[in-house]
């Protein structure tokens, strides 16, 4: 059998990559695919409990090291056991959010560099790539009217961190998009679901191409 193909859906707050998360796994398997959808921080039982750590914080929140560290170690455990025996079964995994998460927000944001979180995913993980990175990409007032809409006011630790924050992480996002073009397809967020998921797919393609 074949290994399967690993697709991570990336993007600031509001950009919304559930939604095409969601729309990619159906369409993949209206193709006769076996999907696992899966989520980070999440996917399982460990690194959902490390989640509820993080967008939850107990007593003040965590130092910017510490907050890496358990998006490290979450998704270690999320990799072990969920990821890689879904590629070696020859499913494939679309998940919402992965490393470059962490590149994003806690080694271009958090201040923490990029070179120190690869250091953490390459000993949490052993440096597990997915095959393409979409990057939902739109501009900051349509995301925060997305997430005002999402949210009602009730954003998590993370999510309720400045304008500056987030447009950090978006600026971080786009840098490490430009600097590895065949790992990431920059896809424009703006515009219906039903339209972006049409780009989506676009930029999925040339995986699919692959396994005709
Ligand atoms: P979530 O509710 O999943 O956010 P969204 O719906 O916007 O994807 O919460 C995840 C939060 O955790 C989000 O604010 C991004 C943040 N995050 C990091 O800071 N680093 C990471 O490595 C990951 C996976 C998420």
């Amino acid at each position: 059998m074949s290994r399967g193909r690993f697709i991570a859906l990336e993007g600031g707050e509001g950009v919304g990559k559930s939604t095409q998360a969601r729309l990619l796994g159906t369409a993949l398997e209206a193709r006769g695919i076996a999907v696992v959808a899966t989520r980070e921080p999440g996917g399982t039982d460990g690194a959902e409990a490390i989640r509820e750590l993080l967008l939850h914080s107990p007593g003040g929140g965590w130092n910017a090291r510490a907050e890496a560290l358990l998006f490290a170690a979450a998704r270690s455990d999320h990799v072990e056991k969920l990821i890689r025996p879904a590629l070696v079964e020859g499913k494939w995994v679309v998940c919402d959010r992965f490393v470059d998460s962490s590149r994003a927000y806690q080694g271009g944001a958090g201040g923490l560099g990029d070179d120190a979180i690869v250091a953490l995913h390459d000993r949490g993980s052993e440096g597990l790539r997915p095959d393409l990175t979409v990057l939902l990409d739109t501009d900051p007032a349509t995301a925060g009217a997305r997430l005002a809409e999402r949210d009602r006011g009730a954003s998590d630790a993370i999510g309720g961190r400045d304008a500056s924050y987030h447009a950090e992480v978006a600026d971080t996002f786009r840098k490490l998009a430009e600097a590895d073009p065949d790992g990431f397809r920059i896809v424009d967020a703006a515009g219906s679901p039903e339209v972006v998921h049409i780009r989506v797919m676009n930029a999925v393609a040339p995986l699919l191409a692959t396994v005709r």
